[in-house]
């Protein structure tokens, strides 16, 4: 399949391009784009069958539920069968930006797009490219991030392209997304609501309008060695195998260090992905990579995928990555460097 390719303004794209990418929606067909996230891969939400192509061209797990994106805060009464008061309050606060909410689903929203849960989530994205394609579609778009499953989640159309190229009907390129890891996923379904994944919208604005919530034990578990070390589940993985480093500066200077020139020692090409702060202690003859500096989480989030994919094209043996503190977009980015080194950490 040829891959269409659109380039627009990201604040004023044109019209005629995004009326041409939503008729392609409205066909059934694969369309990524660009959200203030990640780029998105975009389906007709209330079509089955052009969900089911979503999964295939990732090559995801069906029982992994998808987002159904909308572009006007009204819709979410049409796809829940129930608005709970938190979910209210939080799109209230939050809507358009990186936020979804799960809640009980209509029937009419498609087991393809739930896994077949009874629940839903949907987000409203405050991108301009995304709100006017969903809204030009007239259909909730379920969209993942427009990466092969496994892969780092793409931030720029060229990410998408490595992945998908000749997989999806298009593109459309606005440049690289604001805020760099995806939106924060939470269900409101449960009588305290539960975070399910940290993202763009913090821990810390969530308490701001909740006063409470519950964090999934899922991701508790993912701050402790895994109880199985053979378990092998990575996500948003560079191709080399990477540790993490987990702790306070001076002393993940010195782990870090230390095992790199281990590596060295051992003959591995080693690759090193860390802050601006400790760039300069890293052996010259290791790959460095450099998300910005620690104290400035959103920096790092937006450029935490882009760094992970730098390692594509390198030869590299083994990878080490310098953690930074969970605050703010830190959780988010903490929770993505921990699932591509598939929890193997060093504190
Ligand atoms: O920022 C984002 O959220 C991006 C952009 C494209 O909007 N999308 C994205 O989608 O990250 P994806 O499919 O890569 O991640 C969706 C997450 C998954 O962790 C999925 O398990 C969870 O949302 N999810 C979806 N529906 C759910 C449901 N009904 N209940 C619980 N979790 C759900
Ligand atoms: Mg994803």
């Amino acid at each position: 399949m040829y891959t269409k390719y659109y380039r627009v303004d990201p604040v004023c794209p044109d019209a005629a391009m995004l009326a041409e990418a939503a008729a392609l929606l409205r066909q059934g067909e694969l369309v990524a784009f660009p959200t203030e996230t990640v780029y998105g891969l975009g389906a007709n939400g209330l079509d089955a069958a052009a969900v089911k192509r979503i999964f295939q061209a990732k090559g995801r797990p069906a029982d992994n539920p998808l987002i159904l994106h909308i572009a006007d805060a009204d819709k979410l009464a049409e796809l829940a069968a129930a608005v709970p008061a938190s979910a209210r309050a939080l799109v209230e606060c939050y809507w358009p930006g990186p936020l979804t909410v799960v809640v009980e689903r209509q029937g009419h929203v498609p087991d393809a797009v739930t896994g077949g849960l009874n629940t839903v989530a949907v987000r409203l994205p405050s991108s301009p490219v995304a709100r006017e394609l969903i809204r030009l579609a007239g259909i909730p778009v379920a969209a993942p991030s427009a990466n092969t499953s496994g892969r780092p989640s793409p931030t720029t159309a060229q990410d998408v392209l490595a992945d998908l190229e000749g997989k999806i009907a298009a593109v459309i390129d606005a440049g690289p997304c604001d805020i760099g890891v995806e939106s924060t996923v939470i269900d409101c379904t449960t009588p305290v609501p539960t975070l399910l994944r940290p993202g763009g919208i913090t821990y810390e604005m969530l308490i701001a309008v909740l006063g409470d919530i519950e964090v999934d034990p899922a991701l508790d578990g993912a701050k402790t060695v895994p109880k199985s070390p053979g378990m092998k589940y990575t996500h948003y993985a560079p191709a080399a195998p990477l540790t993490l480093i987990e702790a306070e500066p001076v002393r993940s200077a010195g782990l870090l260090i230390g095992e790199i020139n281990k590596a060295l020692t051992a003959g591995k090409t080693v690759g090193a992905i860390v802050s601006a702060e400790l760039a300069d202690s890293v052996p010259p003859a290791v790959m460095t990579a450099v998300y910005g500096s620690r104290a400035d989480a959103a920096a790092v989030a937006a450029n935490l995928y882009t760094v992970l994919r730098s390692f594509d094209d390198k030869a590299v043996d083994v990878i080490y990555a310098e953690g930074i503190a969970e605050q703010g977009l830190g959780l988010a980015v903490m929770n993505r460097l921990r699932k591509a080194a598939g929890y193997r950490i060093l504190r």
